[in-house]
């Protein structure tokens, strides 16, 4: 990893299903740039998805090949960046075990992200939160400084999760010496986009986002079905492009047609069939090099194995230098040959 800059980032997904053109604005498209200029490490989440998904295993190990394809094909490349999975490094599960002593469970209740997430999961929790999900930013904090990451790119519902790794930082420090750096978050700039039906969220139970495994034809369909300015009811009626979906997409995949499109819809000469064509070839066309990637890589998946495999080998190492580091810190470093305190 030669000319790198010397601060390391980490960042990663929970494999809860395929990602989508929300994930690759989001998050994916940074973190490609990145690993050309920092060490990079990217953890598939599969530790932390089953602190609400522990009853669907087969479902969590499938998700995280799903989500390894995703990274290659958006241009994650192994020789670059260190792709591994969070459940085979077990100093990650050791360094939560000392973490945990260092945050109270009112601090963990009072975290916004995991109070909302619990809302909304009342199907699997019902009343009652476990301990693994209440605890799961003290597992992330340990996904970040097991690897003594700097950098941290996240969107902004992982605020919460960075601030109280930061705490714990001072904690640690505090107590048993100079340790960890605070990692800072790196948000994406590109704002978060809409689904396809124009609500806020992208998800798969409601078919209204483009994934990066979707075809051509597939694609195409949604954008048919994309819900347009519900005032522009004939082709002729001027249109409102700032409420529109498909005219925000044309602004993602822009190619220098945008301001000509916000006219014509202005101005009531552009139907919204035409408009959803021009743009269903602009998106084919962005995504036709990342599903060749993806389709490749699936067709070699024990390339993908090998990469995860090589991956998680090259975190072990720096993850269990870090634990030699804590466990001298904390005094529990216990030598055959050392003389007895
Ligand atoms: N919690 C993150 C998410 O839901 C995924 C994640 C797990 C992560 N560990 C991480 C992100 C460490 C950044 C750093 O998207």
């Amino acid at each position: 990893m030669e000319n790198k800059i010397f601060s390391r980032v980490l960042t990663g997904d929970r494999p809860t299903g395929q990602l989508h053109i929300g994930h690759y604005f989001g998050a994916l498209k940074q973190r490609v740039s990145l690993q050309g200029s920092h060490e990079t490490y990217v953890i598939i989440a599969d530790v932390q998805v089953l602190t609400d998904n522990f009853q669907f295993p087969e479902k969590v190990r499938s998700n995280v090949y799903e989500v390894a394809l995703d990274n290659l094909a958006v241009g994650i490349d192994p020789e670059r960046s260190v792709m591994f999975i969070q459940s085979m490094i077990p100093e990650i599960a050791e360094l939560t075990v000392f973490f945990s002593n260092l945050v109270t469970i009112a601090r963990l209740e009072r975290n916004p992200t995991v109070k909302e997430e619990f809302a909304q999961k009342e199907t699997v929790f019902g009343k009652n939160i476990t301990f693994g999900f209440l605890g799961y930013p003290v597992s992330q904090a340990a996904d970040i400084l097991a690897f003594e990451a700097a950098i941290v790119p996240v969107g902004e519902d992982q605020l919460p999760q960075i601030e109280q790794t930061r705490e714990i930082v001072r904690k640690f420090n505090g107590i048993y010496g100079e340790t960890f750096i605070e990692p800072e978050p790196v948000l994406s700039s590109s704002p978060r986009i809409k689904g396809l039906d124009g609500r806020a969220k992208m998800g798969k139970s409601i078919d209204n986002a483009i994934y990066l495994a979707d075809n051509h034809e597939t694609t195409e369909r949604k954008i048919m079905n994309a819900v347009t300015d519900v005032n522009k009811i004939r082709k002729n009626d001027p249109g409102n492009p700032a409420v529109c979906v498909v005219f925000e997409y044309h602004l993602l995949f822009e190619n220098g047609h945008a301001e000509h499109i916000r006219s014509e819809c202005c101005s009531g000469t552009r139907g919204c069939v035409v408009c959803k064509k021009e743009l269903a070839a602009l998106v084919n066309g962005a995504l036709l090099p990342i599903r060749e990637r993806r389709i490749h890589f699936s067709e070699h998946i024990s390339d993908v194995q090998n990469i995860l495999h090589e991956g998680t080998e090259k975190a072990r190492l720096t993850a269990s230098a870090t634990m030699e580091k804590v466990r001298e810190r904390m005094h529990i470093d216990y030598r055959r040959t050392e003389v007895r305190s």
